[in-house]
């Protein structure tokens, strides 16, 4: 996406979720798949670094942090090797970061595989630094052969040692270099699950995984224990029925701990196949973990962390509300209908069409509904004229939903104007076994606008 001027400081000041989170340049962030790691006092995101083309593996990015909520690229962690496992034409996913307290060394694990997921296998690299550049060393070994599986995690417990989790519910030890595996510690916990990822409060373990519905979103679910090896006791779905997990899938809980709370933070992929670069978003949001109950109960579209105590805070979308309906503020071009069931909102599925709003201010926020036939939206903000920043919106959810679709950093208080326009394109996809899933439509639906000066 286009980076923005250099005087256009950009700034976020809250976690958003489900919508384009811009990095330091004024691209999207490209880190699907992601985890997060802290070291020496800064937050350390890697993912899978996307385009909106292909499935090909185009490198792991390495992003920093101090806030959470800004995050400056740092470089391609691990690049398209040459050949090999990680070489062109191929798979590469779920990229996981753990510091060996052994060696002081930094090692990444993932699933490689072909394009068509015919040759999964979980490999590794290392790095004396944390942001890399890392070095491929082929795939993990176990009793002297690789683990031919794909959805992957990793979890370092309180005592250093670290894991490898895999889909079905599998967890192998890690040396302590964490570059072979030792032992499997437990075996097909929960068949039928993907997306891996284990945290620890107190004295009991999590393990939270999502069902096999590729790029499609499902109802994740959750399981305890008081020991990795088990046994395991299923808690059901973590997030309410039919939210699709907040319409995510799961990829890793980072614990952020502080003088008197511990958060953990949820974090979610909300896929967007084709355009996984520029519309895939990330859903991140604090866990409330009670005893043995898992939940994310209601979703906070903006929150706070405070990094000092370890405390979440629910935050809101400040401003001035404007209706898609005030045609004094809202401009329309082409054909967009009011929504039969939501008379508040307008909604258009035309190539081109376009909704303006000129403001004052410094942030915009839309908000709109994910349908089944949601296409994606062209967000544009100019200032006389000149483009500050520019994203795309994947507006499909299985499970239609009106929430916040596009909030923008917060710029130099000036006047601008925000455009939204029909692309005219979807995302669909078929998964590993050649059954079609995706929107049916091109539809972009806005509600309402909020406009603030601050
Ligand atoms: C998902 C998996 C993703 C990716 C995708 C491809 O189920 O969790 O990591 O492999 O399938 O369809």
């Amino acid at each position: 996406m286009i980076a923005a001027s250099a005087q256009t400081a950009k700034h976020y000041d809250a976690i958003y979720s489900g919508v384009p989170l811009l990095d330091d340049g004024g691209r999207a962030v490209s880190a699907h798949g992601a985890c997060i790691l802290k070291e020496n006092g800064k937050y350390y995101l890697f993912g899978e670094r996307h385009s909106d083309t292909s499935n090909a593996f185009a490198g792991f990015n390495c992003y920093s942090s101090a806030d959470l909520y800004n995050w400056k690229f740092e470089k391609i962690a691990l690049p398209v090797q040459p050949s090999g496992r990680l070489g062109p034409n191929r798979v590469g996913e779920r990229v996981k970061v753990m510091k060996s307290p052994k060696t002081g060394e930094f090692v990444m694990f993932m699933h490689t595989d072909t394009l068509g997921y015919t040759d999964p296998v979980i490999g590794y690299a290392t790095s004396k630094s944390v942001t890399g550049p890392y070095v491929f060393r082929g795939a993990i070994l176990f009793n002297g052969s690789p683990i031919k599986r794909w959805d992957m995690g990793s979890f370092q417990d309180d005592d250093g040692k670290g894991y490898l989790l895999i889909h079905e519910g599998d967890i192998y030890r890690l040396s302590d270099e964490y570059t072979r595996i030792e032992e499997q510690v437990l075996a097909n916990m929960s068949s039928g699950c993907e997306s891996p990822a284990v945290f620890k409060k107190g004295s009991t373990y999590y393990w939270l995984s999502s069902h096999k519905t590729s790029w499609e979103r499902n109802d994740n679910e959750y399981y305890t224990a008081s020991s990795l090896k088990g046994p395991w006791k299923a808690g059901g779905n973590f997030a309410p029925a039919g939210t699709l997990t907040w319409n995510s899938q799961t990829t890793f809980v980072l614990p952020v701990i502080g003088a008197s709370d511990t958060t953990f933070m949820f974090m979610g992929d909300r896929w967007s196949y084709p355009k996984q670069e520029s519309a895939a978003t990330y859903v991140w949001q604090p866990l409330v973990v009670n005893g043995s109950v898992l939940s994310i109960p209601a979703f906070q579209e903006a929150w706070t962390i405070d990094l000092k105590t370890g405390k979440p805070a629910s935050s809101v979308v400040p401003g001035k509300e404007i209706p898609a309906s005030d045609a004094n503020r809202v401009g329309y071009t082409g054909a967009w209908r009011p929504v039969s069931s939501l008379p508040e909102q307008r909604s258009s599925d035309e190539e081109g069409a376009r909704c303006t709003v000129a403001f004052t201010g410094s942030r915009i926020a839309w908000y709109g509904q994910s349908t089944a036939d949601g296409g994606y939206a062209r967000v544009t903000i100019q200032k006389n004229g000149r483009l500050v920043l520019s994203s795309l919106v994947d507006m499909y959810c299985k499970n239609p939903n009106t929430s916040l679709r596009f909030i923008s950093p917060v710029l130099p208080k000036d006047s601008y104007t925000l455009a939204i326009e029909v692309a005219g394109e979807h995302g669909n996809w078929s998964d590993k076994r050649k059954s079609m899933y995706g929107s049916t439509g091109n539809r972009v639906s806005v509600e309402r606008f909020v406009v603030s000066d601050k």
